[in-house]
C-alpha cells in the first residue's frame, strides 16, 4: 500500500491519495496526452467565452489564453512532463497552467467539468481523423481512376466463386473499387455532419448556473450548434462508433482488395506487379517478392473492427450519464484510425506504383469457355432460341471443346453445327473477349465506353 499526497483537485474532501494500483487502474495520461491539441484548444474557447459573457475578468481571461499557449508550445516541444499523479490530459495541462500563471487558473473550470470538457476533445480529435479519412480515400480513388483510365479497355477474366465468369476490363474492376471507396467516402461525411455539435457547457451533466454562452464555444471551435442535451452531451460516444463503424467497413473493402493484389501477383496468376517500393524479398528465398503491404492491409480489418466490438461493448449498459468506462473509447480508437490512415496511404502507394501485365490479363480473359454467354446470347439473338435451350446447346459446345482440349473460338463451324445446324459463321464474333465486353454496353456494364463514362464522371466529382 502507497500512499501519497491527497489530490490537489479534490484533497479537500480526500484524507488520503490513492492507492499506487489506483493510480494505475485510473490513469489515462499514457494514452489521452494525444489529446493536448484539442484540449488546450477547448479550454482556450471556453475562457475566452468566460470572458465575453464577465464570468471572467478580461485580465484573468489573458493570463490564461498567454498561459494556455505557453503550455501547448511546452508539450508541442517535448519538454512538457506529464504526471500519471495528476491522471489526464485535462489535469496535466490545468495543473501546469497554474504553475505558469498561478492563481487565474485556478477560475478555468468555471461553468465546465472533465466530463463536457473530455466529451469535447475527443469529438475535436475523431473529427480531424474523419476529414483525413476522407482525404485519404479521395487519393486513393485518383489512383484507382488513373488505374481504370489507362486500363479502361483491358481485357481480363471476370470471376464469380474465383472461378472465369465472363471476361471484364481491367478498368470496370478498377472502377468497382472506386465505387466502394465513394461509399466508405459518404459515410465519414455523414457521421462528420451528424457528430458536429458540441458538448462543452454540458458542465458535469445538468449544465451550469453561470450565464455561458454555448453557441459562442461551439462556433469558436468549428461546431454547427451546441448539442440541445447536456445528459446526452456527456454520455454520448455515437461519434466514436460511427467513426469506428465507418472505418470497419472501409478496412473491410481495403481487406478484399488486398486479397486480390495478393492473388494478382502470385506467379500463378501473373496479372500486377508490385512495386519493388510496396514489396519485401525473402530472407532466405532470393526468388521471392512478397507482397506484405497487401497481406497487412489484409489484415489490418482485425484490429479495427475489434476496436468497433470493443467500444460497443463498453457502451451498452452504461447508466446516463458519464461512466469513468467511457475512459477506455480512447485507445481503441486511436489504434483505429492509425491503422486505417495507414492502411489506406499504403494502398494508394500500391494502387499508384503496380503495373498491370496486359498480356496476362487478356490471354487470361479468352479461357475458362469465358465468352459462353455471349454465344448462348448469340443463339438467342440470332436464331431466336428460348434462353434455357441456348443454354442447354451453349453446354454441349463447352463440353466439346473441353473434350478437345481447346477453347470455344477454336471449335470448327462443322463441329458447332453438329450441335446446332442453325449455327453461321458469324457466330465466331461473338466468341472473342474484346467483342464480348464492348458488347456489355447496358449502363453500368464492362463495356470501355461505359467505363470511360464512369472515370468521367468520378473525374469531375473530385475535382
Ligand atoms: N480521463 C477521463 C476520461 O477520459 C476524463 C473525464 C473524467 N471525469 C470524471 N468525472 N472522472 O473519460
Amino acid at each position: 500500500m502507497t500512499e501519497t499526497t491527497t489530490n490537489a483537485m479534490w484533497g479537500g474532501r480526500f484524507a488520503a491519495g490513492p492507492d499506487a494500483i489506483m493510480e494505475a487502474i485510473n490513469a489515462s495520461i499514457g494514452f489521452d496526452k494525444r489529446l493536448a491539441k484539442q484540449d488546450i484548444d477547448g479550454s482556450r474557447a471556453h475562457a475566452a467565452m468566460l470572458a465575453a459573457t464577465g464570468i471572467l475578468s478580461d485580465s484573468d481571461a489573458e493570463a490564461i489564453r498567454e498561459g494556455l499557449l505557453t503550455v501547448l508550445s511546452e508539450i508541442e516541444g517535448g519538454s512538457f512532463r506529464f504526471s500519471t499523479a495528476l491522471e489526464d490530459i485535462h489535469m496535466n495541462v490545468e495543473a501546469r497552467l497554474k504553475e505558469v500563471i498561478g492563481e487565474p487558473a485556478g477560475r478555468l473550470h468555471t461553468g465546465r467539468s472533465r466530463n463536457d470538457q473530455v466529451a469535447t476533445d475527443f469529438k475535436l480529435w475523431v473529427r480531424d481523423q474523419i476529414d483525413a479519412a476522407i482525404a485519404g480515400l479521395e487519393a486513393l480513388m485518383r489512383a484507382l481512376l488513373a488505374q481504370a483510365e489507362a486500363g479502361a479497355d483491358w481485357v481480363m477474366p471476370g470471376f464469380t466463386h474465383l472461378q472465369t465468369a465472363q471476361p471484364v476490363t481491367w478498368g470496370h474492376h478498377m472502377m468497382a473499387y472506386v465505387e466502394m471507396f465513394a461509399r466508405d467516402r459518404s459515410r465519414f461525411i455523414d457521421a462528420r455532419a451528424r457528430m458536429n455539435e458540441c458538448p462543452l457547457g454540458a458542465a458535469a451533466l445538468a449544465g451550469t448556473s453561470f450565464p455561458i454562452d454555448r453557441e459562442m464555444t461551439a462556433r469558436a471551435l468549428g461546431f454547427d450548434r451546441p448539442a440541445a442535451n447536456s445528459l446526452d452531451a456527456v454520455s454520448d460516444r455515437d461519434f466514436a462508433l460511427e467513426f469506428l463503424a465507418a472505418a470497419s467497413i472501409c478496412a473491410m473493402h481495403l481487406s478484399r482488395f488486398a486479397e486480390e493484389l495478393v492473388i494478382w501477383s502470385s506467379a500463378q496468376f501473373r496479372f500486377v506487379r508490385l512495386s519493388d517500393r510496396f514489396s519485401t524479398g525473402s530472407s532466405i528465398m532470393p526468388q521471392k517478392k512478397n507482397p506484405d503491404a497487401a497481406e497487412l492491409i489484409r489484415a489490418k480489418i482485425g484490429r479495427i473492427f475489434g476496436a468497433n466490438v470493443a467500444l460497443m461493448t463498453v457502451m451498452k449498459g452504461l447508466p446516463l450519464a458519464y461512466s469513468k468506462d467511457m475512459q477506455e473509447d480512447k485507445e481503441q480508437v486511436f489504434d483505429a484510425a492509425d491503422n486505417l490512415m495507414l492502411a489506406l496511404a499504403a494502398m494508394e502507394g500500391m494502387v499508384r506504383d503496380m503495373s498491370a501485365n496486359r498480356a496476362a490479363l487478356e490471354a487470361a480473359a479468352g479461357s475458362g469457355f469465358s465468352t459462353a454467354t455471349d454465344l448462348a446470347d448469340w443463339l438467342v439473338r440470332v436464331l431466336g432460341l428460348p434462353f434455357r435451350e441456348a443454354h442447354h446447346v451453349t453446354g454441349a459446345l463447352v463440353a466439346m471443346a473441353e473434350q478437345g482440349g481447346v477453347d470455344l473460338p477454336d471449335l470448327s463451324l462443322e463441329q458447332m453445327r453438329s450441335v446446332h445446324p442453325g449455327i453461321t459463321a458469324d457466330i465466331f464474333d461473338v466468341l472473342g473477349v474484346h467483342n464480348s465486353v464492348a458488347s456489355r454496353m447496358s449502363y453500368g456494364g464492362t463495356a470501355p465506353e461505359q467505363v470511360r463514362a464512369q472515370v468521367a464522371r468520378w473525374k469531375e466529382q473530385l475535382a
